[in-house]
């Protein structure tokens, strides 16, 4: 079974079935330019309260009941930035019901079990999108997912779309070199976690930072991007101010779709010159799960008429929220007390570039011992941990649960 979501507006149904005759001669396309559907907002129902069932009620729940006799997933998608546009992201990103919560180690990385069965995935673009970055996040997604990448295909002409934006990272390292000048005084942060301030993990981390920032007498201003009343302020303190973070969370491999929604819509001319970086973490702890989203981050910053100030990159950062254990207290407090000392780094070097930032996302990738550490120990506690949550939520539910299997 293929099917292929189009988050374009209108119906593009000829062009993709003839792009797609030679690898599948029947498939499935929803257009989702006509259907309700929201950004994930990371609120983990899925996972802990209604096993494989999304929260938020809308159109996406058709999507989900026809995945789970899908083998081959495409999206075709508009672009932004080189990358697929944030209604492309977001039917991704509401895909999380269809892994658990439950960890692995797959192909010698840090996965989420899957709820069913792989899925292969691919992408259709139209307009500018980077193909490097395009292809490596279909493989990303696809390997999540224990699938294949089904590739990349231009939705235009190959001619006009195939290196569109492929200088853009060069450019972005280019400009790096040349960012050490002012030091901050004053910094706007923008948390760009769909997930209420509340209840977030950046919202941790910024807190940490900026205990460090302020204690080097460097004063910031916070808007939550959670939150749409913050939006107008917010783009007017992004256009107005010289220093800019944003700190956001990994959202299946890339940006979170509201954030790229935010980020589509400022102005690209701006009067005065900022520098923009930023902090970028996830809840897998190897460093190399977060490169793609990084490697994304280095093209932003030129395509907002900004100079790129470094991304703080670090992994491991689910647990900051869940304070409720002595041991998980401790080790959060840990990471949050490093994440202060960067604010203090920050304050002094006015960017992400120093040996301590590049030190602080710590190994790419799990050493062997504690691969095997995790499979002997660590994985059953961690699923009793997650057991325990999900009572506390009022589960009632195994949290490997299929619900829509015999629909
Ligand atoms: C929809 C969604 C997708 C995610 N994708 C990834 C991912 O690809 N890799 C990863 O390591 N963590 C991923 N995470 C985990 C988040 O990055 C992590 O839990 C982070 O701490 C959330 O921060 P927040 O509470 O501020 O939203 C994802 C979480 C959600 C809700």
């Amino acid at each position: 079974m293929t099917l292929v979501l189009n988050t374009l507006e209108g119906d593009y149904s000829e062009q993709i079935t003839e792009l797609l005759a030679a690898k599948d001669s029947e498939v499935d396309i929803v257009n989702t330019a006509e259907m309700k559907i929201a950004h994930c907002v990371g609120c983990n129902m899925c996972w802990l309260k209604t096993p494989g069932v999304c929260a938020i009620k809308d159109d996406y729940e058709i999507i989900l009941k026809k995945l789970v006799a899908t083998d081959n997933l495409w999206v075709v998608a508009d672009t932004k930035f080189g990358f697929v546009d944030y209604r492309g992201k977001r039917v991704l990103d509401r895909l999380v019901p269809m892994l658990n919560m439950y960890i692995e180690i797959r192909d010698g990385w840090e996965r989420h079990q899957l709820r069913y069965h792989p899925l292969n995935f691919g992408v259709i673009y139209k307009g500018n999108g980077n193909r490097e970055m395009l292809e490596e996040w279909c493989m990303r997604v696809a390997r999540n997912m224990a699938g294949k990448s089904l590739g990349v295909i231009a939705l235009d002409a190959p001619e006009t779309s195939a290196n569109a934006g492929g200088n853009v990272v060069e450019t972005a390292m280019e400009t790096a070199t040349n960012t050490a000048a002012a030091l901050p005084e004053h910094i706007v942060i923008l948390n760009g976690s769909p997930r209420v301030k509340k209840n977030s993990n950046t919202n941790k981390i910024i807190q940490a930072f900026t205990e460090g920032l302020e204690s080097a007498g460097i004063t910031h201003e916070l808007y939550s991007l959670s939150n749409h009343t913050e939006w107008d302020e917010a783009r007017e303190a992004f256009m107005t101010n010289d220093n800019i973070i944003i700190a956001l969370p990994l959202f299946v491999e890339c940006l979170p779709s509201l954030l790229l929604e935010f980020l589509s819509t400022l102005p690209t001319e701006r009067k005065q010159p900022a520098k923009l970086s930023f902090i970028l973490h996830s809840g897998f702890d190897e460093g190399h799960q977060l490169r793609l989203g990084e490697k994304f981050l280095q093209s932003l910053p030129s395509q907002l008429g900004c100079t790129y100030g470094g991304t703080l990159v670090k992994g491991g950062s689910f647990m900051l929220r869940m304070r409720d254990n002595s041991y998980i207290k401790k080790v959060t407090d840990k990471i949050l007390a490093s994440y202060a000392k960067m604010g203090q780094s920050f304050a002094l070097n006015g960017n992400f570039f120093t040996p301590e930032a590049k030190k602080f996302t710590g190994p790419e990738k799990n050493p062997k011992i504690g691969v095997l550490l995790f499979n002997l120990i660590f994985k059953r506690l961690v699923k009793k941990n997650f057991e325990r949550f999900a009572n506390a939520w009022g589960c009632t539910r195994p949290l490997n649960d299929q619900p829509y299997l015999m629909q």
